[in-house]
């Protein structure tokens, strides 16, 4: 199993649970999706994944290993509300901070860095941008940036939080197609609220609502048909592990 969590409790603090009893597991080259409300956990459980935070109590294996051991096989598309346009770095630049785990310091990346950072913006369609602004760039161009950044180097589980948001639908399309691309390859945990778009495409789905309730595609889609989507997709009167 590529990520297996058992019994996983959070809480930042005393006073509140955030994640409670979550029970899932992952195969290799799966594409799993990820949604839920604001507020619900969605981020908590991707940084728990990471290794960023530690389980309250339970237990999380990723790859066979500790979240902080098979952190350097992860690539992580971080959740991102505002950015600094004027911030002075080059599309290239953003990529190359994907090769910092196996890189010792900034500046004078290695040809054998430069060459990776550069295979990986091909990957998403942006080579011939390496060069400029990164502030420059549209919503999409950024996102697609950050996602050559997180397979710099060549992770075996990529992780996208709310990869979506501030994207005009098309350019959507293109990542999320790019996306589906790579299911077999790489396992993938989406977190996205626009699942019309692709819960067709995924193995199945997470709605983390500090609990969590497992669906299948066509269960997702089924609510699509009846007029009923909604974020959340509320929970149903039948509850399922
Ligand atoms: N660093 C923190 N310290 C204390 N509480 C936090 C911290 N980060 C998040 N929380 C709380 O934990 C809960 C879950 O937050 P989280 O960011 O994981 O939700 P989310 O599902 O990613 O939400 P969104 O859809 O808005 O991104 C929220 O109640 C939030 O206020
Ligand atoms: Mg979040």
């Amino acid at each position: 199993m590529t990520i297996s969590v058992e019994n996983l409790f959070f809480s930042y603090d005393k006073r509140a649970v955030i994640l409670e009893n979550l029970n899932f597991s992952v195969k290799k080259g799966q594409f799993i999706g990820i949604f839920g409300p604001n507020g619900g956990g969605k981020t908590t459980l991707l940084q728990l994944l990471l290794g960023l935070r530690q389980p309250t109590t339970g237990n999380i294996s990723i790859l066979g290993k500790g979240p902080s051991q098979a952190s350097s096989r992860i690539g992580y598309v971080p959740q991102v509300r505002r950015y600094d346009r004027q911030f002075p770095i080059s599309v290239i630049e953003v990529v190359l901070q994907g090769c910092l785990a196996t890189h010792k310091g900034w500046g004078n990346f290695s040809k054998d860095a430069k060459d990776k950072a550069l295979a990986s913006l091909k990957k998403v369609g942006l080579d011939g941008h390496a060069d400029k602004a990164f502030g420059t760039l549209s919503g999409g161009q950024i996102q697609r940036t950050l996602i050559a950044r997180a397979l710099a180097s060549n992770p075996e589980i990529l992780l996208l939080d709310e990869a979506t948001v501030g994207i005009d639908p098309d350019a959507l399309k293109e990542i999320f197609r790019f996306l589906v691309g790579l299911r077999g390859q790489i396992t993938i945990l989406l977190v996205t609220h626009e699942l019309q778009a692709i819960a067709k495409d995924m193995n199945h789905l997470l709605c983390i609502n500090k609990e969590l309730t497992t669906y299948s595609p066509e269960e997702v889609c089924e609510h699509f048909a009846m007029g009923l989507y909604h974020p959340t997709l509320m929970k149903r009167e039948k509850k399922r592990d």
